[in-house]
């Protein structure tokens, strides 16, 4: 009977001598006393041949060696892993560094960036305007006017009660603020996020990317609209590209267009991208509605304009023939890092 309470406490003083010094010897160390078939098992299993009124006090003793155990681990873990021996060697700085995972740009940003040098090589700066909007911005001072039927064109994220912020819904927000604050001539394009309320699917989503475009001066024209988005739509497309409008309606141009390209996958001899009409849409575009520029103290007498607006993500998934808008948001490396030759 002795014998067992003297094996029991070896083991006590072997745990409180212990000094594991390296992290493989801590290991160990964990292994022989915490593991699965650790020591302290066999010395449980002993308890049975003990007479019923020693079994309280070697119980005690198990307790006891098991708390040993693991406070000496937890402590010897937390000062270092037990690798003391390594701290104190000197790392090799003369050894090749890690290279460090790199990410890649997301398509939605190569796209938005090419459009932007593409618009830049016509004399398009950008501009930039906050997401969250006022009401004015968005819908009063671009014709639209409260209970409006053409709000419901884009159905909006309102974050203030009576309905005066709102996530905006496009860019032309942006127009409205350049108009105000500028002097014509203007050209810029608003690349930016916008938000709907719209349910998400492979082809829409609630938060998604614009490029749209301006150009306020004297004797702006139609000719001048098409003629910018047939540059555009070549460069981005190919030489081959063609264009059509189709006449639209937008509640800030007059008149207003559905901008399509000729299919750059077929040529215009039909496809399951351009669902066999030989043309898909890009844009909606049109003049400056005169009232729209009055609302922005710019004087229709003297000066017209063009606009358009083109979603990102759009023009994204025909460049590139991705069939679900949703991938954009994923994040998913593979996806991303199949557009590193792209940039
Ligand atoms: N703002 C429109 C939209 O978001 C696009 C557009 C811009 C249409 C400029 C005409 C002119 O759908």
């Amino acid at each position: 009977m002795q014998e067992i309470f003297d094996k029991a406490n070896a083991v006590l003083a072997a745990i409180n001598d212990a000094k594991p010094a390296t992290a493989e010897e801590l290991e160990a160390f964990r292994i022989q006393y915490l593991g699965s078939k650790n020591v302290l098992k066999d010395l449980f299993g002993a308890m049975a041949q003990l007479p019923g009124d020693r079994k309280k006090e070697y119980g005690q003793l198990m307790n006891t060696l098991k708390a040993a155990a693991e406070a000496k681990y937890e402590e010897l873990k937390n000062s270092g892993g037990g690798d003391r021996k390594a701290k104190t060697e000197i790392p090799d700085l003369s050894a090749p560094g890690y290279s460090l995972p790199l990410g890649s740009r997301h398509p939605i940003s190569i796209v938005k960036n090419k459009m932007i040098e593409i618009f830049a090589r016509i004399g398009f700066t950008v501009a930039e305007g906050p997401e969250v909007e006022d009401d004015w911005h968005n819908f009063t001072a671009l014709g639209t006017p409260k209970d409006h039927p053409a709000r419901d064109m884009q159905d909006t994220f309102y974050i203030s009660e009576d309905k005066h912020w709102l996530l905006r819904t496009h860019t032309s927000s942006v127009q409205v603020r350049m108009m105000e604050t500028q002097k014509p001539p203007l050209r810029m394009i608003m690349p930016g996020r916008v938000y709907r309320n719209e349910t998400i699917s492979a082809r829409a989503h609630c938060t998604f990317h614009q490029v749209e475009g301006l150009y306020i001066d004297e004797n702006v024209s139609f000719a001048d609209l098409k003629q910018a988005m047939y540059y555009f739509a070549q460069e981005m497309f190919g030489r081959d590209t063609q264009i059509r409008f189709r006449p639209s309606f937008f509640p800030f141009t007059e008149p207003s267009a559905e901008m399509d390209i000729s299919c750059f996958i077929c040529g215009g001899t039909g496809c399951a991208v351009c669902k066999h009409s030989g043309w898909v849409e890009i844009g909606g575009c049109g003049m400056v509605d005169p009232h729209v520029l009055e609302n922005c103290k710019i004087d229709p007498a003297k000066y017209s304009g063009y606009a358009f607006g083109m979603g990102i993500e759009r023009i994204t998934m025909l460049k590139y023939q991705i069939n679900d808008l949703r991938l954009f948001f994923e994040n998913d490396v593979r996806l991303l890092k199949q557009f590193e030759s792209a940039l």
